[in-house]
């Protein structure tokens, strides 16, 4: 696609995919993230002239030219490598689909079977979108994702308080052609001013849309 280089000048970070955390050395627990969405916004992004980082769980796809791109496996992971990126930012848009637990211990072994049923204790992970809503430099643009299958719109919303947030693009995955998997998605982009639904459009058009908005709130 031909871009006008309308984020010339502007460091925009973005986290994609999936979190990884690990069991022991064999096994993980993770999400059906992609990365299709936060590696649209950071291609997109890179072509609209900004100065693009990316930080990415594993996903199978191969990073955009141009962009800045660091490879991470865990939540804490991603923590350390967004957190210490942060404050020179100009907008964070936080796509990855971050995991809330990981296992509180994680075993030097290969867990072994036992007889009967097993149970996995499991630890809460940082939240890095509320930790940069707390850390938020002024006129920097802070935006989230949000993923839910009922009471969408307040639920956001309340995300949108609670981390000090300039916006939050919010998924119903109870649509049709929303959500992880798809090449398409459909969205509402919440501000603290208005609600704007998007009909189903390509990951890539939301991510214009999304980096639209971004370009706003940053001017
Ligand atoms: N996020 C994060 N760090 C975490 C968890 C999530 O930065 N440890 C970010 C995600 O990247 C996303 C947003 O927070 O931008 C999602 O908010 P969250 O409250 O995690 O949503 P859910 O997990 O869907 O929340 P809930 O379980 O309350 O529905």
């Amino acid at each position: 696609i031909a871009c006008k280089k309308d984020l010339q000048g502007k460091k925009i970070l973005v986290t994609a995919g999936p979190t990884q955390e690990a069991v022991d050395p064999v096994r993980y627990l993770t999400n059906h993230s992609t990365g299709k969405m936060g590696y649209a916004l950071a291609r997109c992004a890179m072509l609209r002239g900004a100065d693009v980082t990316l930080v990415t769980g594993p996903t199978a796809i191969t990073p955009p030219p141009f962009v800045q791109t660091v490879a991470v496996t865990s939540a804490e992971e991603m923590y350390q490598e967004v957190t210490k990126r942060a404050a020179e930012q100009n907008a964070i848009i936080m796509a990855a689909a971050v995991a809330d637990y990981r296992p509180a211990t994680v075993s030097a072994e290969k867990q072994k079977k036992q007889a009967g049923d097993a149970v996995l204790p499991l630890s809460r992970t940082k939240d890095i979108l509320a930790y940069l809503g707390e850390h938020k430099p002024a006129g920097q643009f802070l935006c989230g994702f949000s993923m839910e299958t009922e009471n969408m719109l307040e639920n956001s919303r309340k995300k949108l308080e609670k981390k000090h947030l300039d916006m939050i693009v919010a998924n119903n995955l109870k649509v049709e052609g929303a959500g992880f998997a798809g090449d398409t998605n459909v969205v509402t982009i919440i501000t603290g001013q208005e609600e704007v639904s998007l009909g189903k459009m390509t990951k890539e058009e939301t991510a214009l849309r999304i980096l639209d908005e971004t370009l706003k709130a940053t001017n």
